[in-house]
This record gives C-alpha cells, structure tokens and sequence, in this order.
C-alpha cells in the first residue's frame, strides 16, 4: 500500500543537528583558540598539536560520523525552493482541470484542480494561489479534466546500459569476469544513445533504476536461442554484483550519464568528499539461481558460498574501519594508523551498514531462503526482490528478511515469458496474492524484456488479474519510489516534490492509456502529442471480472493449476449482448445489442451447435439435467482467434532443451545429416506437443487455432502447421491443415550475409529440377512455386522487403506464375506500405507496439503519442492485407489485448469486425490458410467483449469436435 512518505525520523534528525553543530563549534572556535583555552574534553586534545593535525582529525571524526550515519535526504530537504535538477530557463507551467490521483492516503487521494510546476518543483495542488502566480511566467496547459498522475518509476530498467538496436559496441552492461563484482557501476556503461529513452518518455516514464548485468555480447554459446531479447533475460548474470543508478529519463544539457543521476551518492567521487554530508542511498543488484549458474558452471550451492565469502570480507573491512573509528573517538590517535580502505569491499561494507537499496534477481523458493539466511547471518536489509516468480507462495518467508519485509517487483503475465524452470510456477495472480499479504507489489519492465514504454500496462495487467487497482496505480510510482529510497521527492504529486507528472488521455488503468504531456523537473517532454479519441467510458476506472478461483487455485496448486476445461454437450448462455460469427472469410454479427439489460440474448448450444439465440421465450424448448447454464453477464460470443509467430505447441520451457522439439539444421551452416537425405523441409507438424501450459494458457485467452512454424536459427524454418489450440493430442482431430506455408527469415544478423540469404531464396525459387535434387522432401517448395503455398519471410528491414519485391517480379516474369508473399515481423514495412500493397503481399505485424532490437527495426514508426499514424493504420490504409502476429508463446493469451490496443490507437479507424479480422480472417489469409474447412470455434466472454479488461473467457464453443469446453 502506498503509505505516507518517508520523511527522515525525527530522532536522527536531532542528532545529526547535534553532530553538525559540534563540528561548526570545534572548526570556529578550536581551531583558532586553540585547545587548553576551550572547555572541550581535555583527554581528546591531551597535547599540543599542529593546526594540520588538528584538521586531519576533525576531518577523521566527520568520515567516521558519516559512516554511521543512515542514508536518506537531509532533514531540511522538503524546505528547497528550487530542484537541484532544474534546468535555469524552464518556464513554470500551470496545468488546469486535472483529475489528479495524488497516490497520498494510500492511493486513495484524487484531486481535482489545478497544479503548479516551478523551479523543477511540484509548488501547489488543487487550487493554486493568485499569490502564487505574482510575478511567476508560466504557460498554462488547459487539461480539460484528464487523469494526472505522478510520473512512472521503474524499479529495474536495462535503459542505456545497453541499447536500441542492440549493437555490440554497446553492450558494456555485464562483466563476465566473475560472479562477485560489487565493485563495478552501471553508469560507468550508461550509453546515451538509446532509443529507449525516448520510447520510455513516450509511455509517461520519468524514472528509472538502471540496474547492471543484462544486455551482454552475443556470446557462441548461446547460439541456440531464438529470441534476441532472451540474451538479455541469459545473460543477467551479476551475481554479488554492480551498482546501480536511479536516472531521470530526459534529456540534459549536458548529454552526460553523471547528469542524468538522480542523488548520485557522494562516494561516485572516491572517498573525498565532504562528509559532514547526509548520506545518499546506494544502489546494487544481486543476482541468484539459474543465470549466475549457467554463466559460470556453477550450482546454487556453490552461488551461496560466493555471497557468503563476499559478505564475509565486506564485514572484515567494515569491522576494520569501525575499530578505527573507535580509537579516534576515543582520543587515541597514536594507535591509530591509516583509515582502513578498499574500493573492492566498500560497497559491499555500505550494504551491511544499512545504506545500500538493495536489488535482488531471484526466483524460486529455494533462492528466496538463501537470500534470507544471508540477510540474517550478516545483518542486512534487502530492497526488493526482482523478477521473484514464487514470492507468492512463500510470504512468510519474505516477512522474516532481516531488516523488513522487501518489495516485491514481478511482470504482470509474461513471467513464463523468461523461459526457465525457475520461472515456471510464476503467476499473473502473484501480485494479488502479495499485497493480500500486505507486501509492496512493484511492476517493472526489466527493460527491454518488457518495453518499458508500456510499463504502466503491467499494472493494468495486475489490476485485470485482481490486484487493487489503486495498489496496481502504486505498484509503478510511489512503491518503486519507497524501494528506491526516493519517496522524498518522487513516486506522489504532492507540494515539494520533483515536478514529474503524466497527463493522460483516458483513466490510467484503461487499455492502452497513453500520455497527451510527461512532464519531467517541469519541463515538458512533447512539442506535440498525438492521442486518439477513445470511447467516454475510458475516462472511468474499468471494472474486471473476478477471478478469486483461479488466484486461489494458483497458490493451491503451487504455480501449476490445471488449466484443462470441462467438455459439457448442451450449454445455455445467458444474457449475451454480441454473437459474431465467420462467413467464409468475413466476420458477421449475428446479435449485436448495446448494453441496455432489455435486449439480453440467450444463446443455446448443442454438442458445439449454436441451435437457437434469441430470448429466453424463443429458447425455451430446450431444458433438461443435461444442461449447463452460463450467464455472461452482458457479455458476447465471437470468433476464436488465430495465432502465428510463436512457437507455440513446439517449446515447453525454452531453456530447457528436454522440453522441447529442438532446432532444425540452417542449410547455410553446412552439410545435413546424410540420414535426411539432403536438405529436407522440415514439418512443424511433425514435432508437435499438446497440453503445454502457455498453449492452454492461450486457448483460455480466447486463441483457438495457432499455426506453428518449425524452430530454428538458420534461413529455412520449414513448413509450418495450422492446430487447434484446445485439442488434448495429435490424434484428436487437431490438425487444421498439416503443412501450410514455407517459412525463411532474412536479417543482417544471421551468420550469412543478407545477399547470400537472397541467394538461397533465389536457389529455392528459380533452381532447376537438377539443382534440386538436394531438396527431398520438398512438395511445399514445389507448391510455393507453382503459386499454391505461401512464403512466408520473417523480414523486418525495409531495405530487405524492397529487394524481396523485386525478386518477386522477377519470379512471376520469369515463371508466369503467382508468388504467394508475405513478411512476417515487417517492421519498416510503413516505409513502403504502397510498394507491398501495390504487390499483392500480406503482412503480419508481430510488433504492433513497435520496439527497434535489432538494426534492422530501427526505424520503427513510434504510433501514439509521438505519431498519428501506427504501423498497422498505415498499412491498412495503403490497403495491405494485415494480420498481428504474437512472437512469444507466453505472450499469445493477449492476442485479444493486442488487437484491441492497435483498434484504440487507430483514432476509431478500425472498428470491431476489423479488429477482429487482424486475428483472425486477415492473419489466416496472410498465411495462406484460405479455401480450408477453419474449426469455426467461438468462444464465450463473460462480462464484457473480446477486446476490453472487463471481460474473461469462460468457455469455447467447437463445432468441428462436437462440444463446449467449459472454463467455469
Ligand atoms: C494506509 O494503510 C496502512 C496499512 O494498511 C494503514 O495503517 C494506514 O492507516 C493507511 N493510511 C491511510 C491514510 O489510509
Ligand atoms: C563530484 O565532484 C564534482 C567535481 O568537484 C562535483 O561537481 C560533483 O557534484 C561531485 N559529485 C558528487 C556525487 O559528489
Ligand atoms: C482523430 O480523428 C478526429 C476526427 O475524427 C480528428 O479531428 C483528430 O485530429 C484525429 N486525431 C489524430 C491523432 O489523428
Ligand atoms: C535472423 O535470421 C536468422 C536465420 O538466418 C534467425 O535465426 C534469427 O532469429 C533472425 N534474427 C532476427 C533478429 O530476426
């Protein structure tokens, strides 16, 4: 819960007066008058000493005074007038109208009214003083009754210590030179030029903790991993390691890391420095469990002996330099030696002092425990633990961390998404369950696992799966800010604090809420905004549906609930609003009622029939013991969708090759085995597993068909397979169509050359039957050829695309036949949308919010707020046929929430039949899933429709296997 901020104690406050005033004493009046005049203890200055002697000492009793003095903002922080981030010159801006959720009273303050930013300060909130205003130059920005929050903070960020597009030069973030660094500094790696800064800005981040470890070189023995984003996740290794930094996200005058830090601790500059300051929090990261194992071939067992022996001289040291301390305090300043130091340990030593906000990586039950016993063995507090898949399971354990209970920071729903066994019991109902438990819920991106930009959308994640939504608000503003130790100055609209603040245009927690104006230390960060219109009800906190079973049962369950439905035959649904069905490759509405409760619908279905829909008089022959009754509660049937570009049903835990079908052989790489007989296409359909847990995670999100390409990191993936998602085996009827289109992927960051890919690509189309003979196996070439199948080319440079245009003219000139094309990923495709439409070829966006992580999608079109248009909007004007494809299996349950994001950021271009196509008719098209017998499966939404966080899937209707699937 947000809880009042946390303003110094008033004891130490007394005492550090009381320190600061001695030291003015002896300085004035020792120094001068010398010692056998003054009425000072006479055993402390028991002989004549030299003026430098004398000024040594005063300064060693001020280092030594430091030492034990807590962290925090000096006590006379909140009397500033001025920020000591202000930029001279920032106008003060008034902004009027506001609905200001203040995250004061634990989240439970709104204030409507005006609020004025000045000198980098929040200086008034509500109404704002005429007085105030004398002789202030301001602007003022009429917010017309927006939603203002307080800037978003994110708790674990990789921003700048590494970059977008990921380049080798700037992966400075992670030393592999040992498992034990706490002496190295993120800053020291903090790049400038990340794309990232901006796209955060855009997505109303104004504050970031900058953690090391993540973000390495592209090292060989990761070959086998799919998605670049995953190097991130396998290479956040740092282990006792790396300090971090809190950053502001905006630009600076003087385009340094340094000016960039918010509070940066004195101890930056080595160990001279005025220490009769108050001490600022450090930051340093810890790592546990399966990264720091990989990288250095360790187990556990062997990670806890690291931190043990590391903690161990952390204390030596500490201990030393309080038993010198001791001595001078104690007058003896014969005995006493050097000040004992040592750059590698100090850090360390600050942690055990207390002084240190610590950050730490760890998942499982069994990491959490280590970690505990550690705090305990050597007296240290922890911040928060980071990514902390289980901390749900075991709130005992996290209560009894010495120092207090830490925050606890998650991912709303991709916590499968890291692709580890340790990550594998984690749940979207964690965050819930942790605050039920009265634990500080934090949501992070661990930018760029999660686009930071879109930060504040796990918090309405959290807040669809049940987490408070005033706790979700919190859990990305004031609780980061308190585990940063910043809550003094960020993470509140309060008076005083920095001059941070959001203002967006519809309420926060609504889908896709995007900024109009981010203000950061008063300076506004957009010339010009671009937001679309949004329906009035998005102005309202969205209600969501309930789902205290589910959250139970994952906690039961312990991370793995069964997710199987229940098959029932005849199926009464109450009260539904919208029925849309397919007509061959249209989507129609059969029943389309608004809200109003007279014109409920009931829908009757029998062995996966809909038989009657209508009220419930028209319905009313059907009755009986047989039947299930399911009230939607206004909600609707529509159209299963459809899902591509995950490797959904061929990888269980990506990690964990036993889990999973494996890598098919690049052509490019070298010879096959002899075994296949050449270079054989290989079938997706072949390597097929049913059940797994992101694939029925993905049915209860309303996904009933997924077509799967073969995995692989060389040119050729295969031919992919079109399956029903809810089916139990092969045998079942799944398979929607075996082989459905031929899959390559073309990028500069393969082992070839970006020629030598189109080289193959050229062989594949245009090599004679003689050149052939290496390709057995190959119907599906043949059938590409003849205009049949479909290519499908995993493509994101528009440099790339232009060239795949004209090889296929060149294809059709020659061959007199059809090339059926389509990019897939396309994330320039916006530069030549006319060119691909004028070609006839379709595109699936698997990037609808767009993030540039390789080269090659670096000139991504940014959509709301920096642009009118979105990629998808400009390809469906330029008339492209688009589908949104989902590139990770733990990220395909969102399809519905993707869609709907592009429709809500398309300014009402796209309407709900349309939005509906993206995942369904346009994608299937796109891949060439045409003239086939679709499942037709439909599903059932309670409490709202496909595309909003009001509703929950709770039952699939399948005609082709004679049943409903029942989630309820
Ligand atoms: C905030 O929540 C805490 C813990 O539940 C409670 O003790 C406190 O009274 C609350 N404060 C306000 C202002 O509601
Ligand atoms: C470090 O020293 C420089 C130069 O004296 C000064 O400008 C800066 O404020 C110091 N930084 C800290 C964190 O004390
Ligand atoms: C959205 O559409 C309206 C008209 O329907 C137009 O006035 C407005 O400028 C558009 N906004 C954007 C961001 O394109
Ligand atoms: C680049 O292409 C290779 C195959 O040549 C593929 O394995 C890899 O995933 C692609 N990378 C990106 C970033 O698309």
């Amino acid at each position: 819960m947000a809880a009042a901020a946390n303003h110094s104690p008033r004891v130490r406050s007394r005492y550090w007066t009381g320190l600061k005033l001695i030291r003015t004493y002896i300085l004035a009046l020792g120094l001068s008058l010398l010692v056998f005049t003054s009425n000072l203890d006479l055993r402390f200055w028991r002989r004549t000493i030299t003026l430098e002697e004398q000024a040594y000492r005063v300064n060693v009793l001020e280092q030594c005074s430091y030492l034990k003095s807590p962290a925090g903002p000096p006590t006379d922080f909140h009397t500033r007038a001025q920020s000591d981030r202000f930029v001279p010159g920032t106008k003060a801006v008034l902004v009027q109208n506001a609905k200001i959720w203040t995250a004061a009273q634990n989240g439970t303050e709104i204030v409507y009214g005006d609020i004025l930013l000045d000198k980098g300060l929040i200086k008034a909130i509500g109404f704002v003083s005429p007085e105030l205003l004398k002789g202030v130059d301001y602007t003022v920005h009429d917010a017309q009754g927006s939603w203002v929050t307080p800037g978003i903070v994110d708790l674990h960020s990789h921003i700048g210590v590494g970059s977008a597009p990921q380049l080798r030069g700037a992966a400075d973030t992670n030393s592999r030179k040992a498992p034990i660094l706490p002496w190295l500094r993120s800053i020291d790696g903090l790049n400038t030029h990340d794309a990232s800064y901006e796209l955060a800005r855009s997505g109303g981040v104004t504050t970031a903790q900058i953690l090391p470890g993540s973000a390495n070189n592209i090292g060989t023995e990761h070959k086998t991993i799919l998605s670049p984003v995953l190097f991130f996740v396998l290479s956040d290794t740092c282990f006792a390691g790396g300090q971090a930094y809190v950053i502001k996200l905006r630009d600076t005058e003087q385009r340094s890391p340094i000016s960039m830090v918010v509070e940066p601790p004195y101890s930056l500059n080595g160990s001279e420095f005025d220490h009769s300051l108050t001490p600022r929090w450090r930051h340093m990261k810890h790592a546990c469990g399966e990264n720091p194992s990989r990288v250095y071939s360790q187990t556990r067992m062997d990670s806890a002996w690291n931190f043990r022996q590391a903690y161990n001289e952390a204390r030596k040291l500490r201990d030393s330099q309080d038993q010198f301390c001791a001595k001078a305090e104690d007058g003896l300043w014969d005995e006493l030696g050097a000040f004992p130091e040592d750059l590698q340990w100090e850090a360390l030593a600050d942690v055990l002092r207390g002084k240190v906000k610590l950050s730490v990586h760890c998942y499982e039950a069994v990491d959490l425990d280590v970690i505990v016993r550690l705090s305990h063995e050597f007296k240290f507090p922890v911040a928060s633990f980071h990514h902390a898949g289980e901390t749900y399971l075991v709130p005992d354990l996290l209560k009894s961390t010495y120092g207090g209970t830490p925050s606890i920071a998650l991912f709303a729903s991709n916590f499968k998404y890291v692709k580890k066994r340790e990550a594998y019991r984690g749940s979207e109902f964690a965050p819930r369950v942790l605050a039920a438990n009265d634990i500080p819920v934090v949501m992070k991106s661990d930018h760029p696992v999660v686009n930071s930009r879109y930060l504040l959308h796990e918090a309405t994640q959290a807040y669809y799966y049940g987490l408070e939504d005033v706790v979700a608000l919190a859990s990305v503003t004031s609780t980061p800010a308190k585990a940063m130790g910043l809550s003094h100055r960020i993470g509140y609209i309060r008076e005083g604090y920095d001059a941070d603040l959001v203002v967006w245009d519809s309420h926060p927690l609504a889908l896709a809420a995007t900024p109009r104006q981010v203000y950061i230390d008063g300076i506004p960060q957009f010339d010009v905004s671009y937001v679309s219109e949004k329906p009035e009800s998005f102005q309202v906190l969205p209600k969501v549906p309930n789902f205290d079973r589910e959250a139970a049962e994952a906690v039961a369950y312990e991370g793995l609930p069964p997710l199987e439905p229940r098959k029932a035959r005849t199926v009464i649904f109450h009260n539904v609003n919208h029925v849309y069905t397919r007509s061959g490759d249209h989507i129609v509405a059969l029943v389309d009622h608004e809200t109003s409760e007279s014109m409920h619908s009931e829908v009757v279905v029998q062995d996966g029939t809909i038989v009657c829909s209508g009220t419930a008089e028209t319905c009313s022959s059907f009755s009986g013991n047989d039947i299930e009754i399911v009230d939607l509660k206004g909600g609707s049937i529509m159209p299963g969708l459809t899902t591509f570009g995950a490797p959904l049903g061929l990888v269980e835990i990506r990690l964990e090759a036993s889990t999973n079908d494996g890598n098919v052989h690049d052509p490019l790489d070298g010879d096959p085995p002899s075994i296949l007989g050449g270079n054989t296409i290989i079938r997706a359909v072949d390597g097929l597993q049913f059940g797994g847990r992101n694939t029925l995670l993905s049915y209860r999100g309303g996904v009933t068909t997924a077509v799967t390409a073969p995995v692989g990191s060389g040119f050729i993936q295969g031919a992919s397979t079109a399956f029903s998602v809810g089916a139990s085996t092969i045998l079942d009827d799944a398979l929607v169509k075996q082989e459905v289109a031929l899959h390559v992927s073309i990028n500069r960051s393969s082992g070839s050359s970006v020629s030598t890919q189109i080289a193959a690509l050229r062989w594949l189309l245009f090599g004679t039957d003689s050149t052939q003979v290496h390709l057995k196996g190959n119907d599906i070439v043949q059938r590409v050829r003849a205009g049949e199948s479909t290519l499908v080319v995993d493509v994101d440079s528009a440099d790339i695309m232009g060239t795949l245009l004209l090889l296929k003219a060149e294809y059709e000139k020659a061959s007199g036949k059809r090339l059926q094309l389509t990019f897939a990923g396309a994330s320039e495709a916006h530069l030549i949308a006319k060119e691909i439409s004028k070609a006839g070829v379709s595109v699936i966006v698997t990037l609808p919010k767009p993030f540039p992580d390789t080269w090659d999608q670096r000139r991504i079109l940014l959509g709301p707020p920096v642009t009118a248009e979105s990629i998808v909007t400009v390809l469906l004007e330029a008339g492209v046929n688009v589908g949104i494809g989902v590139v990770d299996e733990a990220y395909a349950r969102n399809t519905r929430f993707e869609v709907a994001w592009a429709a809500l950021e398309s300014n009402g271009t796209i309407n709900r039949a349309e939005a509906l196509a993206l995942a369904t008719t346009n994608l299937e098209k796109a891949l060439g899933l045409v003239d086939v017998a679709m499942p037709n499966d439909l599903v059932a939404y309670e409490g709202g429709d496909i595309f909003d966080i009001q509703s929950k899937v709770v039952a699939v209707i399948c005609p082709r296997a004679h049943r409903t699937d029942l989630f309820v």
